[in-house]
Formats: structure tokens, C-alpha cells, sequence
């Protein structure tokens, strides 16, 4: 947790975005795994982390944008709870923690939203993710289940999203501890890809690292030598010579900060030349980006970037021809990347996607493109300095999209599908570094950067 003077100036800084009313800012439950007392780990809500700081379940914020006051709602335990947990502080000690003066037992939030609503003013909340919260705040609000999403307040997640877009230098500390977890989560993996040994114990390795030196890891890991499937969570093949791994898979630092990192390496150690020209292709995208991503550029025009350096790669390779810029304008190279250059990255792995990736990742300025591939970019807006944004290029041979984009005819102006159908066995190859906005250009977050280069990464892996 922050010192109680961080979690103020927020509250305070919300306050002067905001008109008018009541916000409400709901912290998590526990959640029951597979019966009521047998719980996920707990997750708090990543605002309410940002701006009460408490990281346990059972608590709500109120914050009074007419006359100022904060208040913090939770019940304090009782013995039964002292015997199972341990003695634990007030709320309103907790209150205190986090510069709050008012608590109250958890029941008198439903009497002061009442009296709001009563008094004819605004409550405003961010749209709720999970079950709990929608049932709660239909018996706190009145508005049915069904709709409790589409009445958040618009005005609220805007704010939310200006205040938590730009990292504070507190955040950016906590940032590079996840990626210094990342760091070690990566370099284990490369020491463990070894002929014979299963992807899950690999998967389960790094998980273990992740919670080791933090809290947990911050999505669950994608680990496989099917790195053509973009998410693949099925870890259950033994690693075979020749083949590569891919793996993204980040941490969350104990403050719930996150990483985000992908490598794709040789299993045993040293790759093809084959494998060698498509890595430089994506290594290549990879360095683009950190490059030309700077204050004042919309990630949008960085993805659009990269994917012109990716056709040409492509073409140089005899997998695509003609006209670069025809060929990224057409959409032809979404053949080989599916996907956008990447998202957000802080209290959350997609930072804020519980908000709308429309408000998060764009704004009246930058819209999204409709195009299959560049449609799934998550962040496209202006960068400004103090963004952490994710960088995170890739090349895939997906063989049922090959099959039915030959089949349709797609682009064949552009793609050298004869030569493409010769690596439908290639698998996939992501490259994802986490990236910091700062004046005039960008760097890497974490003290040591993984191993990138193929040099690095033989190396490595040959010690
Ligand atoms: N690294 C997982 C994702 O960005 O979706
Ligand atoms: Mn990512």
C-alpha cells in the first residue's frame, strides 16, 4: 500500500473531474470456488485499489463531490473471525490507512445511497464484472440486473480512465517489480525448455516464481508450442527438439501492479534458420515500436507501422509480395498477425478493460479501424508521457485461417499462399516487452531485459 497522501490527491483529483453526486466505488467479495468457503484467491477491484488502497474483501468507497467527504464502508470482525483469521484492524483504522475520516458499518452504505437517491442526486459507478456486485448494486440502486451495466456513469469511467492512464512514479516503481518477477519467470522457462519435459510443468514453474516473490500471476499463463494459438492454455504436450515454445506470461507485484512479457524460443536450445528469419521478422516489429513510440503518436499509427515492417519482412521471405503499404492498407498481413500491437498495462494485465477498451484505448480523436486484425487493437489513442503500454508484435501460421483465406481468395494479390502452405507447421512467434512513455520516446520497464535477440537467447539457454 501507498503512503495514505497518494490515495488523497486521487480522491481529490477525482473530485475535481467530476460535476456533481455521490461515487460509488465498490470493492471485490470473496468469490467461491467450488463451495462457499473454498475461495479463488482473492482479487480486489483494481479502482478501488487506486484509490482506497485497501486490499481485502467486503468494502465499499463513497466519495461526496458536493461537500468533499469521504467515507469508507465495512464491518469490522467478530470473534468468530478473529479465531479463524487472527486478530485485524478497525475499519476505521483502516480508514485512516488510506487518509478516509468516515467508516461505517457496510449496511449504512445502503442508507446513505437512499438518502441520495431520495434527494434527487447522482450516484455514480463504474460498470461491475462480476455477479456480486451487479446483485449488490441492484439492491443498493433499485436499477434492475439486466440493466446495471448500461447505467455506469460515463462521466466516471472517464475520469477514472484520464486519472489512472498516466502512472505516477510510485506505480512505475511497482510496475518494474512485476516486470522484474516477469524477468525471472521468463529466464526459468528458457533454462527449463529442455526435449522431454511437459509444458504444464514449465507453466506451473513460472506460476509458482510469480507468486513466490508477489501475489499471483497476472492472467493465467499461455504456455505452448502451438504459438499459433494466440491464447493457447493447454499445457499438456512434452517439448520435442526442433519445435518452439512460446510463452506470455506476466506477474503481479504484491501491490497488484502487473507484467506482461512473451518469448518464443527454440526447445533445446538453438533455433532453425527457418525459425531465425521469421524471430528477426517479429524482433524487428518489436524494436519499431519502442523506436517510434513516443508523446504526441497515436498507438494506432505504431501498429500500422509495424505492420509494414512485418510485410516487408514477409515479403523479403517470399511469403508475401507486392506493395507493402497496399498490402498493410488492404489488410493482407492480419494473415500472420491477428491481433494488435497491444493494450494498457497497470493495476490491470488490458489496464482498465472492466471500463470499455473504447474509452480505455480510444477516444473522439482515434477511433477504432474496422479491419480484421488492426479491429482487435486495444489501444490506439495519442500516447502521452507516463502511459505503460504493451509492444508486442507476432507472426502466425494459423492453418485453418490459411486454408480459408486461399479458399476465399483473400488477398492474393499480396500473399504467396504456395509458400505459405509450407509453414503450416511452423507454429507462432510473439515478442512482448512492456513499455513506458516517457519524454520524446519510450523505454523498456524492468531492470534487465529478457533475452531477445536470438545471440541472447542461444546463449542463454546454451549456459
Ligand atoms: N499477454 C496476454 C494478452 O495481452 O492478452
Ligand atoms: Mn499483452
Amino acid at each position: 500500500m501507498f503512503d495514505a497522501s497518494i490515495y488523497k490527491n486521487r480522491r481529490l483529483r477525482l473530485k475535481e473531474k467530476m460535476q456533481n453526486g455521490l461515487v460509488l466505488i465498490l470493492g471485490n467479495g470473496e468469490a467461491p470456488a467450488n463451495y462457499t468457503d473454498n475461495t479463488y484467491k482473492f482479487r480486489q477491484d483494481s479502482s478501488f485499489l487506486y484509490f482506497f488502497g485497501l486490499n481485502m474483501p467486503g468494502f465499499a468507497g463513497v466519495i461526496d463531490i458536493d461537500s468533499g467527504e469521504e467515507y469508507l464502508f465495512g464491518n469490522d470482525v467478530d470473534m468468530d473471525d478473529i479465531i479463524w483469521m487472527g486478530p485485524q484492524p478497525l475499519v476505521k483504522e483502516l480508514a485512516a490507512r488510506v487518509g478516509v475520516v468516515h467508516s461505517a458499518p457496510f449496511a449504512q452504505l445502503a442508507v446513505c445511497l437512499k438518502t441520495a437517491i431520495a434527494q434527487g442526486r447522482r450516484i455514480h459507478y463504474l460498470p461491475p464484472y462480476r455477479y456480486r456486485n451487479v446483485l449488490l448494486l441492484e439492491d443498493l440502486l433499485g436499477i434492475h440486473s439486466a440493466f446495471v451495466k448500461e447505467y455506469a456513469s460515463l462521466e466516471l469511467i472517464q475520469a477514472v480512465v484520464a486519472l489512472r492512464s498516466v502512472k505516477e512514479a510510485c506505480e512505475i516503481e511497482e510496475i518494474t517489480k512485476a516486470c522484474n518477477i516477469g524477468y525471472e519467470m521468463h529466464t526459468a522457462a528458457m533454462r527449463n525448455c529442455k526435449p522431454g519435459v511437459k509444458e504444464q510443468y514449465i507453466a506451473g514453474l513460472i506460476e509458482g516464481i510469480a507468486a513466490s516473490y508477489g501475489s499471483m500471476v497476472s492472467f493465467p499463463v499461455i504456455l505452448s508450442q502451438h504459438g499459433e494459438t494466440l491464447h493457447n492454455h493447454d499445457h499438456s504436450q512434452l517439448l520435442q527438439e526442433g519445435r518452439l515454445m512460446l510463452t506470455d506470461a506476466g506477474a503481479e507485484a504484491e501491490s497488484n501492479y502487473c507484467s506482461d512479457f512473451t518469448r518464443t524460443i527454440p526447445v533445446g536450445g538453438k533455433f532453425t534458420s527457418r525459425q531465425k528469419e521469421v524471430y528477426n521478422v517479429v524482433l524487428a516489429c518489436n524494436n519499431k515500436a519502442i523506436e517510434i513510440a513516443k508523446p504526441g503518436v497515436t498507438y494506432q499509427y505504431v501498429h500500422l507501422e509495424i505492420c509494414k515492417v512485418l510485410a516487408q519482412g514477409l515479403k523479403d521471405l517470399e511469403l508475401m509480395k507486392g506493395n507493402v503499404e497496399e498490402a498493410v492498407a488492404a489488410g493482407a498481413h492480419a494473415l500472420f498477425m491477428p491481433h494488435g500491437l497491444g493494450h494498457m498495462m497497470g493495476l490491470d494485465v488490458h489496464d482498465m478493460e472492466d471500463l470499455g477498451q473504447i474509452y480505455v484505448g480510444y477516444d473522439d480523436e482515434t477511433r477504432p479501424i474496422n479491419q480484421f486484425g488492426t479491429s482487435s487493437l486495444r489501444m490506439g489513442r495519442r500516447l502521452q508521457e507516463g502511459f505503460v503500454i504493451t509492444d508486442e508484435p507476432g507472426c502466425y501460421f494459423i492453418p485453418a485461417l490459411i486454408d480459408q483465406w486461399r479458399e476465399q481468395g483473400m488477398h492474393k494479390e499480396f500473399l504467396n499462399y504456395d509458400k505459405i502452405e509450407t509453414f503450416k507447421d511452423f507454429g507462432g512467434i510473439r515478442i512482448e516487452d512492456d513499455i513506458l512513455i516517457i519524454p520524446g520516446g519510450s523505454r523498456f520497464l524492468g531492470d534487465k531485459r529478457t533475452p531477445v535477440t536470438v545471440e541472447e537467447i542461444e546463449t542463454f539457454m546454451g549456459a
